[in-house]
């Protein structure tokens, strides 16, 4: 009985599958009869590469090495220096970075966006060149110092970035945006299909990520942030604050919730994504970013995430002025 079912079960399988092989090939005859179009992916006779767009796209390495460290030792423990040393070339350990004590969701997520920081700095390394990762502060004193100067007072006690996953969240808010204002900035500025292809790649995921630790936080965003009488919406507008303030260049960072004027449209105090007055993303320049990421205010005086400064021509260049 049983050999009987099974071939005569396959051929009316086969049968009905040629049936639609068949007639989907007389609908799109194309499919069976030519190469499908795949391209082309930028216009004819355009460059790849200018010579210009090198240092522009080498100085997003400084950020994406401090994410890739910041996640990867958050959800794993361990770094870039385990995971891909040939992208460290021979830069410092990060101070301070741990393994933070995540939920397992939490856990999940900042994995991947660990690993997708490796194949960033893979993709721009391999497309511009790229230099040494630079020496990055991950120790706990330093977020707790960005809490403090984002509240204005001393929080007691100290906030701690790998205590729990809402304060790790807290903590990642202040990390992807920094890097998508910047990569919005930068765009005007490429000449080459190949950079403006990277580009392009890399602001895609850098706004996701945004946008996952701005939902995370979002549904969150009553909540108190224990031990401190502050809402998570509260810490992420102090932040956002803060670094308009440090990059001096007006409003360009909101945080989760918003007065009507800045929301969408004028009509939503939700704030699940920061954006201007037509709903686009804000840009910074290199310079606007470091004042951001060193703490001081000055892109010539480094500190925060960068105790010496970023590297490459023109963090370098910005120090030395
Ligand atoms: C979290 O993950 C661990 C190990 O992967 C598993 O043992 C545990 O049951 C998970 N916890 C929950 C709440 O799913
Ligand atoms: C906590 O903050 C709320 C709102 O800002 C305030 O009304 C309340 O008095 C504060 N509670 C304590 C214990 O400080
Ligand atoms: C939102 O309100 C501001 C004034 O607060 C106004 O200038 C702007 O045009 C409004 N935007 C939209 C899209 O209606």
């Amino acid at each position: 009985m049983a050999p009987s079912v099974l071939p005569s079960f396959l051929s009316a399988f086969i049968i009905s599958m040629l049936m639609i092989i068949f007639s989907a090939s007389n609908l799109v005859p194309f499919v069976v009869s030519k190469q499908p179009r795949c391209g082309p992916t930028h216009r004819r006779g355009a460059i790849p590469i200018h010579p210009e767009d090198i240092d522009l796209m080498q100085f997003p390495l400084n950020l994406e090495h401090l994410e890739a460290d910041f996640f990867l030792y958050g959800a794993l423990g361990y770094g870039l220096d385990k995971i891909a040393p040939e992208l460290v070339m021979g830069g410092p350990p990060p101070k301070g970075a741990m393994k933070a004590n995540l939920d397992n969701l939490t856990r999940d997520i900042i994995t991947e966006f660990g690993y997708q920081e490796v194949g960033h700095l893979r993709a721009i390394k391999s497309t511009v060149g790229g230099f040494a990762r630079p020496l990055l502060d991950l120790s706990a004193s330093n977020f707790a110092k960005i809490m403090d100067d984002a509240f204005g007072y001393h929080l007691v006690p100290p906030f701690e970035p790998y205590a729990n996953s809402i304060n790790y969240m807290l903590s990642s808010y202040a990390v992807p945006y920094v890097g998508l204002t910047g990569y919005v900035g930068t765009n005007p500025f490429l000449i080459g299909y190949k950079t403006k292809r990277l580009i392009g790649g890399l602001l895609g995921v850098e706004s996701g990520q945004d946008a996952v630790i701005r939902m995370y936080l979002y549904e969150r965003a009553k909540e108190l942030v224990h031990p401190y009488n502050h809402t998570v919406a509260e810490f992420t507008m102090r932040i956002s604050n803060m670094r308009d303030k440090l990059g001096m260049c007006g409003k360009k960072d909101e945080g989760v919730t918003v007065p009507l004027e800045l929301g969408a449209e004028n009509r939503t105090s939700s704030n699940v994504l920061s954006a201007d007055y037509s709903s686009l993303s804000y840009g910074r320049t290199a310079a606007e970013i470091l004042r951001i990421v060193y703490g001081s205010g000055s892109e010539h005086v480094p500190g925060g995430f960068f105790p010496q400064g970023g590297n490459g021509r023109i963090a370098r260049e910005l120090l030395k002025n």
